[in-house]
């Protein structure tokens, strides 16, 4: 287990899923097989599966006043993760709207409600109460941009490694100072064209950008060096929400261990893959057994 920390600063949800079915088209109503309500939020998720690695997690977000945001505290809780840095502010808990289909594929609308109050003071509170003198701060694009960059600031200052998920795809390029404070950018190719490319974020001093691509498997770019290709991990496909998620925290959780970059995208692979197969956000996060064993069956 690691001592260097994982500190994920970003949203919860509370997921509201129905599976089973084809997605609808505008304007079309279609019938899927069930419904369930499950915890989420990229944040939330990456937090939990850091803890599942069983690294020392912290969690730095907030939640409503509602009783999702209770469920919800009370689920991180009993990850033990640490939740100092969780705020409960007056209204509803970040909410997502999720359809998977038959293969496995989802479509997410989310409101963010308690997510759109984590603000950059918040933030900056709760990294600098941390006393650690090595940590890994991961950090997605569900709370407000300002603070995602507070967080970065803090990093920077103190020496710790960053670890952005651009998630959910920005409208707008992202601020090159964010950019330089990154070890390691995690886009979906999605995420990765909205941004401009790969090669902008290398410009832009990303210290590394690790493409995830799916079935289709991992790169790796990063400058001065060729791009590298880490092959997908075999996986038997329920629902691959959150499996984006559990990528990034095994990541950040591989660097906090000591890994190199190409060995922590190879380990957080088959992290990823594990997490497609069981349903929810949450539903099938794996032990560092789980991910070796899996890692090592690689074809
Ligand atoms: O990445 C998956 C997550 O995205 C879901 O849990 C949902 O809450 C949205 O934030």
């Amino acid at each position: 287990m690691t001592t260097v920390p994982v500190i994920v600063v970003g949203s919860v949800n509370v997921d509201l899923v129905a599976v089973g079915g084809r997605m609808p088209r505008p304007g079309e109503t279609v019938t899927m097989g069930r419904f369930a309500e499950v915890q989420g939020g990229k944040g939330g998720n990456q937090a939990s599966a850091a803890a599942a690695l069983g690294a020392t997690v912290h969690f730095v977000g907030a939640v409503g006043s509602d009783h999702w945001g209770v469920a919800a505290r009370e689920d991180l809780s009993g990850r033990g993760i640490e939740l100092r840095g969780l705020a409960t502010v007056e209204g509803a808990t970040g909410v997502a709207i999720i359809l998977v289909d038959d293969g496995g594929e989802n479509s997410i609308a989310i409101v963010p409600g308690a997510n759109g109050a984590v603000t950059p003071s918040l933030v900056e509170d709760a990294l600098t109460a941390i006393d650690a003198p090595d940590a890994v701060v991961v950090a997605c694009l569900e709370i407000p941009l300002e603070s995602v960059l507070a967080a970065a600031r803090v990093a920077s200052a103190k020496g710790w490694r960053f670890v952005l998920n651009p998630a959910p795809a920005p409208g707008a390029p992202l601020p090159a100072e964010l950019l330089a404070a990154a070890s390691v950018v995690t886009p979906n190719e999605t995420e990765a064209e909205a941004l401009g490319g790969v090669d902008a974020l290398l410009a832009a001093g990303a210290g590394a950008v690790v493409v995830t691509r799916g079935g289709d498997g991992t790169e790796i770019h990063a400058t001065g060096s060729p791009a590298t290709r880490v092959a997908p991990s075999r996986a038997s496909v329920v629902d691959t929400t959150g499996a984006g998620d559990a990528f990034t925290a095994a990541l950040a959780v591989g660097l906090a261990n000591g890994r190199e970059l190409a060995d922590a995208v190879r380990w957080a692979s088959a992290a990823g893959a594990i997490a497609t197969e069981g349903f929810g956000a949450r539903g099938s996060l794996a032990t560092a057994a789980q991910v070796d064993a899996r890692a090592a069956a690689r074809p």
